[in-house]
């Protein structure tokens, strides 16, 4: 049964917030398989905990990405492989973090408000099946720190993922 998620009012550190959110995210994802499911719980989790602008799934389908489950506002459907932060995460198989997005040649701009991202694979094996998308509306919100986060809930999804 889900229940709400506690992050002290008083904890702002990021990396407290997500030590503090992590284990109740792998908590509420326990003995559910479902995919679907899952990825609607981690990314409301994540955007209410974090307070994040954006934050969503897409999810490889053929050549292209296609949007998953998400918080926050209407986004692109369909993403190619190579294009915007999305696509070149997929491509190179690895996090990227955009400090400015109006930095980053061809970001895919679904909200204008949107200032800097990070954009994290999930894998099985060697194949990327899923990309988990975050967006500031601050510049400079995300760091090693994120990442080191994120790709735990990366990691942690390998058990629910099924090609
Ligand atoms: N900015 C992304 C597109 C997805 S939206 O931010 C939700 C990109 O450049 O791939």
């Amino acid at each position: 049964m889900a229940e709400s998620f506690f992050i002290a009012p008083d904890v702002t550190d990021k990396k407290e917030k997500y030590e503090a959110l992590l284990p109740q995210l792998f908590a509420l994802l326990e003995g559910e398989n479902d995919l679907i499911a899952n990825m609607a719980n981690a990314v409301a989790a994540l955007h209410q905990g974090m307070n994040f602008f954006w934050t969503g799934f897409y999810r490889v389908d053929g050549e292209e990405l296609v949007l998953g489950p998400f918080q926050g506002p209407v986004a692109c459907t369909r993403i190619k492989k190579g294009k915007g932060v999305c696509g070149a995460s997929w491509e190179k198989k690895q996090t990227i973090i955009v400090d400015d997005v109006d930095q980053f040649p061809g970001h895919i701009a679904c909200s204008s408000d949107s200032r800097s991202e990070i954009v994290i694979p999930f894998f099985i094996g060697d194949d990327v099946v899923l990309i988990l998308d975050v967006d500031s509306d601050k510049l400079n919100c995300f760091d090693e720190t994120d990442q080191y986060f994120l790709e735990k809930i990366a990691n942690h999804f390998s058990k629910f993922i099924q090609h």
